[in-house]
């Protein structure tokens, strides 16, 4: 031990880091080996940084037990936890810098979130993914047309998957009172590139606080809030998947989302529709697409580990 100041400073093993970075064996992928190299050294310098008492790691352990316990293949708790301290918004970042190389005019990302779900129906186009109006909806349709980021050609027959929570807050799978894949759907743009559907205009509500990720934003003093949002997925054949949310310019919490997802680029301005019983709201939003390839980079990976 060493004293700095008057103060006794605690001086760890210098060799201990090495020693685990270096147990890693000759066999082991390359990328394996970068990853795992980098999140030791700051896991270990975190550790001895905060001076991490047995306590701590083991309340940390249990968190990370418990969202294991409570993620089902309709929940994902751990991603949530990822979420609330913005690892996964930092890792979109980190792909969306790629993939908009070729063009600024590129679509922003933005993180997938736990609710997507991969057996969501096929919907014409002009078809409705309410199938249980609330009381206080405000009923829209979104529409708009999809290209090529570089070209501006249209994109005909590339996949528009659209989810989102209903007023109460609540995505169908957390809510035995919505209709099966309610507020959800799988739409493919014309030979113009358009597409069309009738949604809901998208309200604030609370990402689930019965686990762990709830438990930590109470106890870092934080609200449990996103603001009002769509989530996207485009896909198309030789072109980079986008994975993003829109956010209604008007909502509440869009300087403090609780997930930290928000960017420049993402917000919509929702306007009156005219002449439509069904809705009177209507949203236009184009969509542009980067070709793969067009800066030698692979595509946006689809997320796998998402609920399904
Ligand atoms: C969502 O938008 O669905 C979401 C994203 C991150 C955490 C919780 C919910
Ligand atoms: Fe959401």
């Amino acid at each position: 031990m060493a004293k700095v100041n008057g103060t006794t400073k605690v001086e760890y093993d210098p060799n201990f880091t090495n020693a685990v970075i270096n147990a890693t064996g000759p066999k082991a992928d390359d990328r394996m080996r970068e990853v795992m190299t980098a999140l030791i050294r700051h896991v270990h310098d975190f550790a001895r940084e905060v001076n991490l008492t047995t306590d701590e790691y083991m309340a940390g352990v249990s968190l990370l037990n418990w969202a294991g316990q409570m993620s089902t293949d309709r929940r994902n708790e751990g991603q949530l936890v990822t979420d609330v301290i913005g690892l996964e918004s930092l890792v979109d970042e980190i792909t969306y810098k790629q993939a908009a190389a070729s063009s600024s005019s590129v679509t922003p990302s933005a993180i997938l979130g736990p609710f997507w779900r991969h057996d969501a129906p096929t919907r014409k186009n002009g078809e409705s993914t309410v199938l249980k109006v609330p009381d206080d909806a405000k009923v829209s349709y979104m529409y708009g047309r999809l290209t090529d980021a570089v070209s501006g050609e249209p994109l005909a027959n590339a996949l528009v998957d659209v989810w989102q929570a209903s007023t109460n807050g609540l995505y169908e799978q957390q809510d035995e009172d919505q209709p099966d894949c309610n507020l959800r759907g799988k739409f493919y743009t014309d030979d113009e590139g358009n597409y069309g559907f009738y949604c809901l205009r998208p309200t604030e509500y609370p990402i689930p606080s019965d686990g762990p990720a709830g438990k930590l934003l109470d106890l870092l003093d934080r609200h449990h809030y996103r603001p009002g949002h769509i989530h996207l997925i485009i896909m198309k054949d030789g072109y980079k998947s986008i994975t993003t949310q829109i956010f209604d310019r008007e909502t509440p919490y869009l300087d403090n989302d609780s997930v930290f997802a928000v960017k420049d680029g993402l917000t919509v301005d929702f306007t009156e529709r005219k002449d439509d019983s069904k809705a009177m709201w209507e949203l236009k939003y184009d969509i542009a697409m980067a070709p793969m390839g067009s800066d030698g980079a692979g595509n946006v990976p689809m997320a796998t580990s998402g609920a399904s």
